[in-house]
């Protein structure tokens, strides 16, 4: 029986070769599976239909496309969102995302077609072949991995030849200057000019964030325990509510980034990446933690955020640390519920204001006007408290405080030199400095 294998398909030239690879040097009946995560959002190359067609004249048995945006959005980038992710603080992981996605799709149907492996169209270099890889294993650990584009050795030119060689149509695919991926979480573009990152992108680079708006424009987003679900009070699934944020935002040239990243494989990369509506959210959601999170968790929270953000850019989405941090994540979001404003301006977007029904900022307590509800008398003595600790330390260890610059450069003692002539050791360091104790400190009264 030939081995049956469900090729991820993007509908470009290393993955229509890799159809007809698989058939010729695996002896393979391929299943091409190409998954919309929101790509192709520039009208002229959503053509699903074409690229189903293509995988047929390239060879394989059977070509699905599967509509997985929505899932993208509510089960892939919420989560990003709930977790700020940003991996090194800046990249919103949005290839990251997607490559578990379509991971889900491929076991899915490798399922359905009783297949023996899954195939991705992934070179060597790069972090995706490492998420589909892993998330294969997590999913489906009886399922082999295929990566043709690892080992067939192939130029781009030959990749050009080959299609020609077997009549696939490739008509379409124009020679492009930049390696692209793209989904509704932003645009990721590599290669050509930018792989010296001293080069600045050229505006060529850029089709999400074309500045074509130059009057302002304010936008309210809506978040439930989270989640965003309206804009300007019009409730919308998460899916179309990324979507428009990208026009929205895109429209005023915001959402650029120009990085040298760490893949996981060892290698440092210049990368650009498009997000208008990822960062938008990010910053608009990030703002309304800091009016609803209680101090402790927003604190716990940020420190474990760049943890997620570095398991999901380095595959392991599928992974026990991922779930149990999205547990933790999810649980924080209970109060996360209110609405930021948003407001535009070429070549930026930024936040304007944020209010929420379980807002914990109590205007009695943070004003400085009549309305203060704050109990001053309290502040003194928690703060000779909050200060008791480093008083007694002053007061036995510190050295005593010089006018800066006093010394002669090259006659100061070394610190703790000082600190040693300054308090010496004795059984009763109270009495052995006397006069030193502050009388503030009641250090030496019992
Ligand atoms: N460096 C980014 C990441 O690892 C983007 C990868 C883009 N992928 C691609 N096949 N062009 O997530």
């Amino acid at each position: 029986m030939a081995k049956r294998v469900v090729l991820a398909y993007s509908g470009g030239l290393d993955t229509s070769v890799a159809v007809r690879w698989l058939i010729e040097n695996e002896g393979a009946e391929v299943i091409a599976v190409a998954v919309d995560v929101g790509q192709n959002a520039d009208a002229d190359e959503a053509d699903w239909d074409a690229i189903r067609e293509r995988a047929l004249a390239a060879g394989a048995l059977e070509a699905t496309v599967v509509d997985a945006r929505r899932e993208m959005a509510q089960d892939f980038c919420v989560p990003a969102l709930m977790a700020n992710a940003k991996y090194e603080g800046k990249y919103p992981l949005v290839s990251a995302l997607s490559r578990p996605v379509i991971v889900r799709h491929l076991v899915a149907e490798a399922r359905r077609h009783d297949a023996h492996a899954v195939a991705h169209g992934c070179t060597g270099k790069g972090n995706d072949q490492v998420r589909f890889e892993v998330g294969t294993r997590a999913l489906a650990p009886d399922l082999e991995v295929l990566a043709p584009a690892r080992v067939w050795g192939l130029t781009r030119a030959d990749c050009i030849e080959y299609a020609a060689t077997w009549g696939i149509p490739l008509s379409v695919t124009k020679e492009k200057p930049y390696s692209i991926d793209e989904n509704l979480w932003g645009k990721a573009i590599e290669c050509g000019v930018i792989e010296d990152p001293w080069n600045q992108p050229p505006e060529d680079v850029y089709t999400m964030t074309r500045q074509t708006a130059t009057e302002p424009v304010e936008i309210v987003v809506g978040f439930e325990s989270g989640v965003p679900v309206s804009l300007d009070g019009r409730l919308l699934d998460a899916d179309v509510l990324i979507a428009e944020l990208n026009q929205v935002t895109g429209a005023y040239g915001f959402g650029r980034l120009d990085m040298v990243e760490n893949r996981r494989v060892g290698i440092k990369s210049r990368e650009t990446y498009e997000c208008p509506g990822a960062l938008a959210l990010l910053m608009a959601h990030a703002d309304l933690e800091d009016l609803t999170l209680e101090r402790d968790l927003h604190h716990e929270k940020a420190r474990l955020e760049p943890r997620w953000s570095e398991l999901v850019y380095d595959g392991l989405w599928f992974s026990p640390l991922k779930q149990a941090l999205d547990a933790f994540f999810l649980e924080s979001q209970t109060y996360v519920t209110g609405e930021v404003r948003l407001r535009c301006e070429p070549g930026k977007c930024f936040v304007v204001g944020r209010r929420s029904p379980v807002s914990l900022y109590d205007y009695g307590l943070a004003t400085y006007d009549a309305a203060d509800t704050f109990r001053h008398q309290d502040a003194a003595g928690f703060v000779r408290l909050w200060g008791q600790g480093v008083a007694t330390w002053s007061a036995r260890q510190q050295v005593p405080s010089k006018s800066p610059g006093s010394a002669a450069p090259g006659s100061a003692a070394p610190d703790s030199a000082t600190r040693l002539s300054a308090a010496p050791v004795s059984a009763d360091p109270v009495s052995a400095t006397p006069g030193s104790a502050d009388s503030e400190s009641g250090i030496g009264s019992s």
